[in-house]
């Protein structure tokens, strides 16, 4: 969904400006063209090699002394670019956009393009809380800034408070939802459940299994890609929690399932990608269970189904975690929960399945449609899964008759 866009990335003076070139060297990868713009000050913390190194492309450091290639330089930086990021943004930046002065390539940039900005400001904690900063910001998000952080921590000066640069990540996350403002969910709401849930036995133990919870994240990273607003249900927290994207924490399959059933009340589509526990212990007993006894019974009851007790107009995509029989239990599954689409792992291939980064699914629809997907990355598999969601919107919005067309 991404590549081939165009990014503008602004770094401006702050010791936080080589976290940039990370975020330079991400979007390259995933093969963004990004035209990294440094203000006079930037180039004291980081030269610009590194950036021309990550990104394969000229750094634009002096409005006087632009690229050749390049013609009245911030006007078709400003037109080429689909998003402008600045980070880390200074005070100083931010009180020049917040002024509109355009004293240096990248502010001019800033105040030549129509694409979405986004400001990730890094700074002094008495800076950052300083009222013109903070106006200042506040007037630039009235104007559709988006603002990236900052977050708390340790800071340069060696104090501790709100400045520093938030996380690449979150950046990154921030970037590709931007980008996606276009895409083909838009104005969709998109329920994702993700991570194995843990039953507790006591108050320390707990009945959990083996899923990272990465297929979820990545779903739920590739939505919002294509301009969802996303949900994610997670019993997870090994992860960083993808930017743009409503979170919440669960850690049982009872929690999971209140939490899904009142995010899916005016959603459009739930994908559960979570392996929810199909039993919990019956009772949770309030303190440790010593060790005394030679052997110990759990009583265990079955869990609520809870993509089966989701109920309205509202699409369901389900996962089948299997060992055998792939495409005949994956039609059972998909007939007694009622899914519109499931896709069935086979977990006993070491490459796809609980914790790998990679995964290899085969879909099966209503319809009985049955497609063997190859071995691929797990947000790879995400957007393929999307692109049959898309489809099964669009049927839904059709009238009745039409749908089975
Ligand atoms: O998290 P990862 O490490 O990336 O691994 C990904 C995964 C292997 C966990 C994932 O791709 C997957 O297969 N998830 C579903 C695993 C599972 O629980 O399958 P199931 O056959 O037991 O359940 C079928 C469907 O019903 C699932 O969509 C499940 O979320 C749902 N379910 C199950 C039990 C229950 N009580 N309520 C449910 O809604």
């Amino acid at each position: 969904m991404v590549e081939g866009k165009n990014v503008v990335l602004g770094i401006t003076g702050s010791i936080a400006a080589y976290k940039a070139v990370d975020i330079a060297a991400k979007l390259t990868q995933k093969g963004l063209a990004v035209d990294v713009v440094m203000t006079k000050a930037a180039t004291k913390f980081v030269s610009a090699l590194s950036f021309r190194s990550v990104t394969h492309r000229p750094v634009i450091t002096d409005m006087w002394e632009t690229p050749a290639e390049f013609n009245i330089e911030h006007v078709s930086l400003a037109e080429r670019a689909d998003v402008v990021v600045i980070a880390p943004a200074t005070a100083n930046t931010i009180a020049k956009l917040a002024a509109g002065i355009a004293d240096e390539i990248l502010t001019c940039t800033v105040l030549a393009t129509r694409a979405p900005i986004i400001l990730a400001p890094a700074m002094d904690a008495g800076m950052y809380s300083n009222p013109i900063t903070q106006e200042n910001l506040a007037k630039l998000r009235s104007r559709g800034f988006i603002i990236a952080g900052p977050g708390y921590g340790w800071l340069a000066s060696g104090l501790v408070g709100m400045g520093r640069l938030v996380d690449p990540n979150e950046i990154l996350g921030t970037i590709f939802q931007a980008l996606g403002k276009k895409g083909d969910l838009v104005d969709k709401h998109i329920v994702v459940s993700a991570g194995g849930t843990r039953e507790p036995i006591d108050l320390v133990r707990y009945i959990g299994n083996r899923s990272s919870g990465k297929m979820g994240y990545a779903l739920a990273e590739a939505a919002r890609d294509r301009g969802a607003t996303v949900t994610l249900v997670t019993s997870v927290t090994e992860l960083p929690p993808p930017a743009g994207v409503e979170v919440i924490p669960v850690e049982s399959a009872l929690e999971m399932r209140e939490a899904v059933l009142k995010a899916t009340a005016a959603a459009d589509v739930l994908i559960m990608a979570a392996a929810v526990a199909d039993y919990h212990p019956a009772k949770v007993a309030k303190d440790k269970i010593k060790r005394e006894s030679e052997t110990l019974t759990l009583e265990l009851v079955k869990t609520p189904d809870i993509i089966g007790e989701v109920r309205g107009n509202i699409i369901k995509v389900g996962f089948a975690a299997e060992s055998k029989d792939l495409i005949v239990r994956g039609t059972e599954k998909l007939k007694k929960k009622k899914l519109d689409l499931i896709a069935v792992n086979d977990i006993t291939a070491e490459d796809s399945g609980f914790a790998t980064d990679t995964n290899r699914v085969i879909l099966i629809d209503r319809k009985g449609k049955v497609e063997q997907l190859s071995l691929m990355p797990k947000y790879e598999v995400a957007h393929l899964i999307l692109d049959k969601v898309v489809v099964l919107l669009s049927r839904a919005q059709r009238s009745p008759a039409e749908k089975d067309t």
